[in-house]
């Protein structure tokens, strides 16, 4: 895998990315957004040329040049108010179509990243949540952008006409300079606060959603906690605005400031034009009226940029980023995922910490996973057991070391192919509130309609009770909050999940992941046996599939081909239970505490 990237963009080819994704989006409808909202400039530009015209028409008493005037001035107004509208249906009705195809893609985006980390690292998820929230502002970027090009375009005019009087008009526009820079460093000092506050401002969302949620509401009432919540919720949202305020405030000082200068230069140049230059009275009407619009166009160009820089820049880039950082996780992955394992998985001196921590939760761990093999892995909370299986998936990349599957390096297999042949079922499993026949059929999702193969997986986990007591067996609407939705209890979700994890009948790994901790013993016991019996019997384990196992449960354990024993990060034995009782060793101890208990 290349280096993912970690700083954003540079945000021109961050912008010309988005053009192209809004281009391929809506072609028609982004091209003629594009000359509507520029053509409405023009007419609406002239509008000083129109009443200069008028009045000297009207001072040198020229009737035609008069009734010339008056209808140019008419038909720019009524022109600049069509185009304007139009405009804005055309750019409504672009945004519409495109919302759904940037969602779609940021969505998709997120799903294709290899690993999981982009989830963990704080700031990963500030940019993440900002882009959610942001995926609006690529749509209004391009409106945003002609808007530029629209405001930029009268400018220009506004200028030629201005020179047009005298050359050193021009100056005004640099005294206007400065609210341009004041501007642009506006938006930048104000998001920069805002990512500064974005903790607090993710904080406060959390607090919201925990408070206010069915699934945290029965503790959050038994403890009695809700006032509490509130209480941090409003802090949190008061040490955001207290972070963005001052920003905000310094900003609008310097805003006014720079608009003053501009004033005096607008008046000087009044002035200057109908005492100095003893123009016409059409010429001073001109440099009125075009250089009360400089300010207002100049205003309009800058706070479009503004935003333009603030906000939609901001999110192009954004997107830019996550565009870089799916594709560098899918870039390196050169080698295809073998038909069948032959040799089986390799851990090579993996050592593993999570992103963000320096804590090591894998050391050095040297493991082989036989093809075929059915492992156990044990050891105690927090030694490391769901992060070698997280590591097996690829839902993160070791931090030494390597995994090898059939002597290829995993981090070398494109990570979706790899996990469309791993199947399992995890601790914190996934509630997925769909019918019964979804939730279980999602596990192998090109067959979610195929009832055999759910009946099947549904068997295979010893489910069969769950559905069973379903009202309307696996049709039925999983989840109470859903039309006709029915609450199952915790044992039946992960009764549910197991039945998913079982759909791919043909993985190279199936993890399972103390997916039976809600089982009694004895069903857990039945259901690995028949599980073990299945994939030992000829043609049963064709693929040479691994199956990893984690349990606390020795009665479960002791069937495997390998047990793995976890401790403080290390591997520290390794052998069939056979071996490690003769051995005398850490599990031994265990095993001789547990079989005691149930004596
Ligand atoms: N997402 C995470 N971020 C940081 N630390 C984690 C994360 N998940 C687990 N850990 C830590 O890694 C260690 C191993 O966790 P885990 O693999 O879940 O242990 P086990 O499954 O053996 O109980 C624990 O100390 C746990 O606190
Ligand atoms: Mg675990």
């Amino acid at each position: 895998m290349t280096a993912a990237p970690r700083d954003l963009p540079p945000w021109l080819p961050s912008l010309v990315r988005s053009l192209r994704l809004g281009f391929r989006a809506e072609p028609r409808l982004l091209v003629v957004s594009f000359l509507v909202t520029v053509t409405a400039a023009v007419p609406d530009a002239l509008f000083a040329l129109w009443l200069k015209l008028l009045a000297d028409g009207v001072l040198g008493d020229r009737p035609t040049q008069v009734l010339a005037a008056a209808v140019a001035l008419g038909a720019s107004a009524a022109l600049s108010w069509f185009l304007q509208v139009a405009g804005e249906r055309v750019g409504r009705r672009f945004r519409e179509r495109a919302t759904i195809v940037i969602e779609t893609h940021v969505a998709s985006l997120q799903a294709s990243v290899a690993s999981i980390e982009h989830h963990e690292r704080p700031e990963y998820l500030d940019r993440l949540a900002v882009l959610r929230d942001q995926i609006f502002a690529i749509n209004h970027l391009y409106a945003s952008l002609f808007g530029v090009a629209g405001w930029v375009l009268r400018l220009g005019v506004t200028l030629a006409l201005l020179m047009s009087i005298h050359p050193a008009l021009a100056v005004l526009a640099v005294f206007a300079a400065p609210s341009v820079i004041v501007a642009s460093a506006r938006s930048a000092a104000e998001r920069r606060a805002d990512e500064r506050t974005a903790p607090h401002y993710r904080l406060a969302r959390h607090l919201f959603v925990t408070g206010t949620t069915a699934a945290p509401g029965k503790e959050v009432r038994v403890a009695g906690i809700a006032d509490r919540i509130a209480r941090e919720q409003r802090r949190e949202w008061e040490r955001r605005y207290d972070g963005l305020a001052p920003a905000r405030w310094a900003t609008a000082a310097w805003q006014s400031a720079a608009w003053a200068l501009f004033g005096v230069a607008y008046v000087g140049a009044i002035v200057f034009v109908a005492s100095g230059l003893r123009a016409s009275a059409g010429e001073v009407l001109l440099v009125v009226a075009a250089g009360g619009r400089l300010s207002q166009y100049l205003g309009q160009t800058v706070g479009e940029i503004g935003f333009l820089r603030g906000i939609w820049l901001d999110a192009a880039r954004k997107l830019a980023w996550l565009e870089d950082y799916a594709a560098a996780a899918a870039a390196g992955a050169d080698l295809p995922v073998p038909a069948r394992l032959e040799r089986g998985i390799r851990l090579e001196g993996v050592s593993f910490a999570y992103p963000g921590t320096d804590r090591l939760v894998l050391e050095e761990v040297d493991l082989e996973l036989p093809a075929g093999a059915v492992v156990a892995i044990v050891g105690e909370n927090g030694a490391g057991k769901t992060t070698l299986v997280k590591l097996l998936c690829r839902l993160y990349e070791p931090a030494r070391g390597r995994i090898t599957v059939d002597g290829a390096d995993l981090a070398r297999l494109p990570a979706e192919a790899w996990r469309e042949r791993v199947a399992g079922a995890f601790q914190d499993f996934a509630r997925f509130e769909f019918r019964a026949r979804q939730t279980v059929g999602l596990g192998d999702l090109v067959r979610i309609d195929d009832a055999e193969a759910v009946a099947g997986a549904v068997d295979r986990a010893g489910a069969g009770d769950v559905v069973a007591r379903l009202r309307a067996g696996l049709d039925t609407q999983l989840g109470p909050t859903w039309r006709e939705g029915v609450d199952v209890s915790y044992g039946q979700w992960q009764k549910l999940a197991l039945a998913r994890g079982f759909m791919r009948e043909h993985p190279l790994l199936l993890v399972l992941d103390e997916p039976t901790a809600a089982l009694d013993a004895e069903s857990e016991h039945a259901l690995f046996e028949r599980y073990a019996a299945a994939a030992r019997a000829p043609g049963g384990a064709g693929d040479g599939r691994v199956t990893v196992l984690v349990s606390h449960r020795f009665s479960t354990v002791r069937m495997a081909d390998l047990i793995v024993v976890l401790d403080g990060a290390r591997v520290v034995e390794v052998g069939t239970h056979e071996a490690l009782v003769a051995r005398g060793g850490q599990y031994a101890q265990l095993y001789a505490i547990q079989a005691g208990a149930y004596r």
